[in-house]
């Protein structure tokens, strides 16, 4: 195993070109911890706004607070990881060398190694087989497990809207909604319409030819995964009793959310992700057990982090983009 790794730095705020590919040192587990060689991340959206900062006026003081000022504290972005565990600490009990294994973390999984404590979320995978699917399952899927189960009380037998229906959230929305038991409708462009259909929605709107603002019909939950119009904009359409969830950040929605509670018995609230073992465990089982079907648009080479990003920002992917990490020398 060589001393130096190859990973994708990050440099100071700003556009995809402030990523760069460069060595460090080869990351030494301690007692608790196992070394994994990464073999496949995720370039998310939430990479793309850690990067860019690009977050609206309210938020952007608390996230340079927390995340760094001028510099984020965290070189290597990455939440999402699969890869081998090639070395553990001397305490270690839970994994070993050779162990196939994904996982999730907040950061550095943009590189060719990491060290995670043992008891960090991951699970070990039977087979080598979809390993590039096994990193791409939980951003998504957390996501939309939690912001429907948890914030949205998503019940079966309720009508759920999946605005974004093709995204990396949505796709799981549409799919996770499905296993909940509820009656799925999906909004996307013309071209995702079919591999929505596929993935269980019960109907879809193409809101190219279509405005679901304007339908008569209601849905019990609006998992809103895009964001460009405001959620006041859908009230019409949600039914009494109902639950419009945000997934992107806005100083509008917020005030929304405060408002709407005056005169009406509808909620607004914004989703969330808060990993964890538990829900990892449950949608590692369901991708396992094929309930689950992680989309891949496009796995790009480590060394084009930035033309990855670039990609993801556009916000017309379709389901998850990977980071192959190019193993060459060792
Ligand atoms: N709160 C949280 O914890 C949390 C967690 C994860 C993500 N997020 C946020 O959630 C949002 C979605 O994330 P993501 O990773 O799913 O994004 P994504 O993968 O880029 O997906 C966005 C999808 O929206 C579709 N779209 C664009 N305009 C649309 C429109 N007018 N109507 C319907 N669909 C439209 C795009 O394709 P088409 O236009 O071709 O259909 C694309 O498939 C982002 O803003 C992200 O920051 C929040």
């Amino acid at each position: 195993m060589a001393g130096h790794m190859k990973a994708a730095i990050f440099t100071k705020y700003g556009p995809p070109q402030v990523l760069v590919v460069q060595e460090r040192a080869m990351p030494v587990p301690s007692p608790t911890e196992v070394l994994v060689k990464v073999h496949c991340g995720s370039v998310t959206t939430a990479d793309v706004l850690l990067r860019s900062n690009d977050v609206p006026w309210l938020f952007w003081l608390p996230m340079r607070l927390m995340l760094g000022f001028f510099k984020m504290k965290h070189e290597i972005l990455g939440n999402e990881f699969a890869g081998e565990v090639v070395s553990i600490g001397k305490s270690v009990t839970r994994f070993k060398p050779g162990d196939i294994v994904c996982g999730r973390a907040s950061f550095g999984s943009n590189a060719q190694y990491r060290t995670l404590g043992e008891n960090s979320i991951m699970r070990k995978l039977p087979t080598l087989d979809h390993m590039t699917k096994s990193a791409l399952f939980s951003f998504g899927g957390m996501t939309a497990l939690q912001t429907l189960r948890d914030i949205g009380n998503l019940r079966g037998g309720e009508r759920v809207l999946v605005i974004g229906a093709g995204g990396a959230c949505g796709t799981m929305a549409v799919q996770i909604a499905g296993l909940l038991g509820a009656h799925v409708t999906g909004v996307c462009s013309k071209g995702k319409k079919e591999l929505v259909l596929a993935l269980g929605a019960d109907e879809v709107i193409d809101y190219a030819s279509e405005d679901y603002t304007l339908s008569d019909r209601t849905y019990d939950v609006i998992f809103d995964a895009v964001g460009n119009r405001p959620a006041s904009a859908s009230w019409q359409v949600l039914a009494e009793g109902g639950r419009y969830l945000s997934l992107s950040l806005s100083a509008r929605d917020f005030l929304w959310s405060l408002i709407s509670k005056l005169n009406s018995n509808k909620r607004h609230y914004f989703g969330t992700s808060k990993p964890n073992q538990t829900d990892y465990d449950i949608l590692c089982d369901w991708f396992l057990d094929g309930k689950i079907n992680p989309i891949v648009d496009k796995v790009f080479p480590l060394s084009q982090i930035a033309r990855a990003h670039s990609y993801v920002q556009t916000g017309r992917k379709t389901g998850n983009v990977g980071l192959e990490m190019e193993h060459t020398h060792d």
